[in-house]
């Protein structure tokens, strides 16, 4: 399963919530998901890529949304590539309609949305499934990264530098640096995300247990 994208929290029927994430990266793992032969759940809150055979979409808009599509999806799932950039906060409410301009000032009132990868520690086949997150870090990169893999109970923590030119949201290159919990296990100089997510599938696939590598072989 993968997931991709930026979630959309609404603020009345046409305004939003959103971030800069563009799904590319969530697009190029499961691209490279296909060429690895694996069957791909694509759980996604950007556009839709080009149909391919062996990915099935499941289009959704907010954290909450994903959160369910990615529950029913752990069901079948081996391994999880969580590369959506999900909201943290939504509007307390949503207008019912558009909301009408005036010259006072106008505050939101956020709530937090759920934490989808922390949401799952309590998924019944959690223990079965290979868990990679991935960290949007600006500052304290390996610290932050390595302090999320902990807290979100992950296998693979994929750090992004997200303030760094030309790399990450919105772009077509990436670049990455991998942790488990002993540390730094591979990191990927700057190059397309179809290549990066093809060093990712490998690391991830390699992790599998080995009794769950021959089932589906
Ligand atoms: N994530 C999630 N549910 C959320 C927010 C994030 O499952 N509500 C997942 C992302 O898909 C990603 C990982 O958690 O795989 C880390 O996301 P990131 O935005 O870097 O971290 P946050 O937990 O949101 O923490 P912060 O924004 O404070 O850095």
């Amino acid at each position: 399963m993968v997931t991709a994208g930026g979630t959309r929290e609404p603020i009345d029927p046409v305004r939003f919530l959103g971030n800069r994430s563009s799904g590319k990266m969530g697009n190029a793992l499961a691209a490279a998901c296909v060429e690895a032969g694996a069957e791909v759940e694509l759980i996604t809150a950007a556009p839709p890529p080009p149909a391919t055979a062996g990915v099935s979409v499941t289009q959704v808009e907010t954290a909450a949304e994903m959160q369910r599509a990615v529950w029913r999806a752990l069901d079948h799932a081996d391994i999880l590539l969580m590369a959506a950039a999900v909201a943290d906060y939504r509007p307390r409410r949503v207008a019912e309609h558009k909301l009408k301009k005036s010259a006072d000032e106008l505050t939101l009132e956020l709530v937090p949305t759920v934490d989808i990868l922390e949401s799952l520690r309590v998924h019944p086949r959690r223990t079965r499934v290979l868990l990679v997150g991935f960290a949007a870090e600006t500052d304290d990169l390996l610290a932050n990264a390595a302090e999320k893999l902990r807290r979100k109970g992950l296998d693979l923590i994929v750090l992004n530098d997200v303030g760094a030119p030309g790399i990450g949201m919105g772009a077509d290159d990436n670049a990455v640096t991998v942790l488990d919990r002993d540390g730094v296990v591979l990191t990927v100089g700057r190059s397309p995300k179809l290549e990066v997510g093809r060093r990712l599938v490998a690391l991830a696939a390699a992790r599998l247990p080995a009794a769950r590598r021959a089932d589906r072989a």
